[in-house]
C-alpha cells in the first residue's frame, strides 16, 4: 500500500481535499470541534472560537472553558445528548444557546459523531461541526409569537362577534314569539323604541368589528389609501365629539374639549375621524370613568390632536406593543377589544406622514398625541 507521507500524488490529493473541506466549512459558516475523549481536551477551528468569543490561547485545549459559555439552562441537555450519542454510536445533533460575552446570547446548532478505537468499543474522539442559527431562531420566535397573537385574535374576534349576533338573534326570536302569541305590548312605542336601540347598538358593534378587521387586512396588504381634502381639524373634532358625547354620557363619563384656534389642513377626514373615535373609545374603555380631555391645536406646519384620561394607564414595557396589531396591554381582561384600534390609527397617521405618541404611567392615565403635517406633500 502506498504511504501518503511519501507518495506526492496522494499528498497532493489529501491537500486538495483539505482545502475543499475548509472552503465548504467557510462558505457554510461552519466551525469544527474535535474532543479527545481519552484526555478530555478539545481542538476547534477559528470560526468556532469566534462564535464562542475565545482565543486559541485562552482555550488551550480546555473543554471546560467552552462549556462555561453554554447557557446554564442548556448545559445539562448538551452533556446528556453527547453522552447518549457516545453510548449508542448515534448522531449527536442539538440546538442550544451560548453566551459569548456577558449580555450577549447566540443560538448554535451542533452536529457530531463519536469514533471508537480499533476494538470498536472504546470511544476515542468525538468531533463535529457547529454553526450560528441565531437569525433563524429569532425569525422562528417572531413567527411563533405572530401565530399566537393571530390565534388569540380569532378567539377574541369569535367571542366579540358572537355576543352581539346572539343578542340580535335572541331579540328576533322573542319578537317572533310575541307576535305569534298576539301579545298586545309588542307594538307599544316604548318596547319598540328600546328594541330598536338594542338592535342598533348590536349592529354598530358588529359593523365596528368588521370594519376593523377589513382595515387590518388592507394595512397588511399595503393597500390602505388616504383621500386628502381641505378641512378644519377643529371643526371635524367638534363634530366627532358631539356624536361621541352621547356615548360618554351613557357611560357616565365627562368630556372636556379645548379648542384654541382653527387648524385648517389637508387630510383624509373620514380616516382622522376614525383615529379620534378610536382614542376616545379607548379613553372610555380604559379611563376608569375619569373625565376625558380633548385638545386640538396647531401651528403653521402641523395640526395636533390630544386625548387624555386619568384611568388605568399603560406600563412602559407595553407602551410600544399596544401599537402592534392584536396586541392588548395586560390587566384589562374585563374589557373587550380586538387590539386593532391603535394599530389602525397608527397606520392612518403614518400614511399622513404624521406620528402618534403616548405618555402614560400605570394607574395614572394615558395621553395620546397625534401630530399631523398640515399640508403633506
Ligand atoms: N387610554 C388608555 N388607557 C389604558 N390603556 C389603553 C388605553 N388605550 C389603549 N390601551 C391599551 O392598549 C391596548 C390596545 O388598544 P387598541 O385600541 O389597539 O385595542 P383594543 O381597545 O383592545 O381593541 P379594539 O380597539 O380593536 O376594539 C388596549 O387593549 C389597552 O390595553
Ligand atoms: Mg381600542
Amino acid at each position: 500500500m502506498p504511504n501518503s507521507a511519501t507518495d506526492p500524488a496522494l499528498e497532493q490529493q489529501l491537500k486538495q481535499s483539505r482545502e475543499s473541506l475548509d472552503f465548504a466549512l467557510q462558505s457554510g459558516r461552519m466551525g469544527t470541534w474535535d474532543i479527545n475523549l481519552v484526555n478530555n481536551s478539545i481542538a476547534c477551528s477559528q470560526l468556532m472560537l469566534d462564535l464562542w468569543g475565545v482565543t486559541a490561547k485562552e482555550l488551550n485545549g480546555n473543554r471546560a472553558i467552552l462549556q462555561k459559555k453554554v447557557h446554564p439552562d442548556d448545559l445539562q441537555r448538551m452533556n446528556s445528548s453527547i453522552d447518549e450519542a457516545i453510548k449508542n454510536d448515534s448522531i449527536y445533533e442539538l440546538e442550544f444557546r451560548i453566551i459569548p460575552s456577558p449580555g450577549k446570547e447566540r443560538w448554535v446548532m451542533s452536529r457530531g459523531r463519536c469514533t471508537y478505537d480499533s476494538d470498536l468499543k472504546t470511544p476515542s474522539r468525538f468531533s463535529g461541526v457547529v454553526f450560528d442559527i441565531t437569525e433563524k431562531k429569532i425569525k422562528e420566535e417572531k413567527l411563533t409569537a405572530a401565530l399566537k397573537a393571530r390565534d388569540q385574535f380569532f378567539m377574541i374576534a369569535n367571542h366579540e362577534l358572537r355576543t352581539p349576533l346572539t343578542c340580535l338573534e335572541l331579540h328576533h326570536q322573542v319578537m317572533e314569539l310575541e307576535l305569534k302569541l298576539n301579545y298586545p305590548d309588542v307594538f307599544s312605542t316604548e318596547i319598540l323604541k328600546s328594541g330598536f336601540q338594542k338592535q342598533k347598538d348590536n349592529l354598530q358593534r358588529i359593523t365596528r368589528l368588521v370594519n376593523n378587521i377589513l382595515d387590518e387586512s388592507q394595512i397588511a396588504s399595503g393597500s390602505l389609501s388616504i383621500q386628502p381634502e381641505h378641512f378644519d381639524l377643529c371643526e371635524m373634532a367638534r363634530e366627532v365629539v358631539d356624536r361621541f358625547k352621547i356615548i360618554a354620557e351613557s357611560a357616565g363619563v365627562e368630556v372636556r374639549f379645548t379648542i384654541t384656534q382653527s387648524v385648517p389642513g389637508k387630510w383624509d377626514r373620514f380616516r382622522l375621524e376614525q383615529v379620534l373615535l378610536n382614542l376616545l373609545t379607548n379613553a372610555i374603555r380604559y379611563g376608569n370613568k375619569t373625565p376625558i380631555h380633548i385638545e386640538i391645536k396647531g401651528d403653521e406646519e402641523k395640526g395636533v390632536m390630544i386625548v387624555r384620561d386619568n384611568g388605568l394607564g399603560i406600563n412602559s414595557e407595553d407602551q410600544k406593543r399596544v401599537f402592534e396589531q392584536f396586541e392588548r396591554a395586560t390587566g384589562d381582561n374585563n374589557t373587550n377589544g380586538l387590539g386593532l384600534g391603535l394599530f389602525i390609527s397608527n397606520s392612518i397617521i403614518k400614511a399622513h406622514g404624521g406620528e402618534i405618541s403616548l405618555k402614560s404611567e400605570i394607574g395614572k392615565g394615558a395621553e395620546f398625541a397625534v401630530v399631523l403635517p398640515r399640508f403633506p406633500g
